[in-house]
């Protein structure tokens, strides 16, 4: 087992990555938290790994209540933290008491909104059981559900008080799954770090074949990274923002395709329109985005948007990154590599670079 610390002077915290469903209650000990414990889940992972959970929590001691959310991302909004709530309300949960995220970004996402108001904020652990999760949302303490306007609209900085990663539940992954969380996974080697973009290149076949120690060191290497960003940056006061690379453009396809788009998808879509406009920008030469592309469709992973139902304009994109809470006064934000491995945050690009990105 491997453990990355995210310093954050006291709320610091570990995340554990390698562990067992089987050791959650025993790994939960000393953290101070109080006997009862919400585990909430979804019924699609709580058929898998809910029951192991439960089992090991009640064994360290713990009184455990399960909350069910329907498994989806439109369930990740207000009525459903509601429901928690309810749910915790109704069984006489105090400000010690602790709720346990077992699932994606979705559960994990909600998990963490619930945990962070009520009672104006109770402690959470993460359980994270997508490779999206692993390597990115259950990190960082970033929580929120979405608004029938807008994704992640309603959020809270919330951190975890522990992240366990028992890698096993990758297997039941539906492949497509796995690969929108390897986007990510890209994301850290071209923001930070040039030699483990190589390693990805080099040990692909060992990673899409979840060959354990070969996911060990991709999930690892990913937290070392967000958690190194966030550490120095908790509330994206300025370096966490280079986290939204491929982001820019990949949030505005996941909106113009009203969310049936893979966030991973458009991630990835959106990190070959950042090199490339890098690229016309002068930051890169075109070995930059010759090479972000490549690794990204060796991962089976779309690389233009021509896979969308429909190719919006760069005027629509424009308008839609304008609107989204990540733009200062209209003026939207890029994050460039400058070379694998080095990226910088800039409102310096031209419209009709990405118009010609987009015309293609
Ligand atoms: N907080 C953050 O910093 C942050 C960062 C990135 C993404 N997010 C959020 O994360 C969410 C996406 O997360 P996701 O990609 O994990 O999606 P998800 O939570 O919807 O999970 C994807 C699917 O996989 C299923 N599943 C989960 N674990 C499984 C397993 N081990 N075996 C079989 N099936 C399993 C789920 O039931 C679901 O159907 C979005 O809401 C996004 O906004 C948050």
């Amino acid at each position: 087992m491997h453990t990355v610390n995210v310093e954050l002077g006291d709320r610091s915290y570990n995340i554990e990555i390698g562990t067992s469903l089987e050791k959650t209650g025993g790994r939960l000990m000393g953290l101070g938290l109080g006997r009862k414990m919400a585990l909430i889940t979804n019924p699609t992972v709580k058929k898998l790994y809910g029951q192991r959970v439960i089992d090991s929590l009640k064994a360290a001691g713990y009184l455990v209540m399960s909350i069910e959310i329907p498994d989806g991302e439109q369930f990740k909004n207000l009525d459903w933290a509601n429901a928690i709530y309810t749910a915790l309300l109704t069984n006489f949960f105090d400000r010690t008491s602790a709720l346990v995220a077992l699932g994606g970004g979705v559960i994990g996402d909600l998990t963490g909104f619930a945990a962070a108001t009520f009672m104006r904020g109770v402690p959470f652990v993460q359980v994270p059981t997508t490779l999206l999760a692993m390597v990115d949302s259950s990190v960082g303490g970033k929580t929120g559900v979405n608004h029938p306007m807008g994704k992640n609209m309603i959020g809270a900085f919330h951190q975890p008080k522990k992240v366990l990663m028992d890698l096993s539940v990758l297997a039941s992954l539906p492949k497509e799954e796995f690969l929108s969380g390897m986007a990510e996974v890209i994301k850290y080697g071209v923001i930070r770090d040039a030699e483990f973009f190589e390693y990805l290149d080099t040990n692909r076949e060992k990673i899409l074949a979840l060959d354990p120690d070969a996911l060990e060191q991709v999930i690892q290497r990913s937290c070392e990274i967000k958690a190194g960003v966030v550490s120095r940056d908790e509330r994206e006061g300025g370096l966490r923002a280079i986290l939204n690379y491929g982001h820019t453009v990949g949030h505005a396809l996941e909106t113009a395709e009203n969310y049936t788009i893979r966030h991973g998808h458009a991630v990835a879509i959106g990190m070959v329109i950042a090199a490339r406009l890098a690229q016309k920008t002068g930051l890169c030469d075109a070995s930059v985005p010759g090479r972000v592309e490549m690794l990204i469709r060796s991962y089976g992973l779309p690389t233009d948007p021509t896979v969308l139902s429909r190719k919006p304009s760069a005027r629509e994109l424009i308008g839609i990154m304008q609107g989204d809470k990540k733009a200062e006064g209209g003026k939207v934000k890029f994050v460039l590599p400058k070379k694998i491995g080095e990226v910088i945050v800039t409102k310096e690009w031209d419209e009709r670079h990405l118009q010609e990105l987009m015309t293609q």
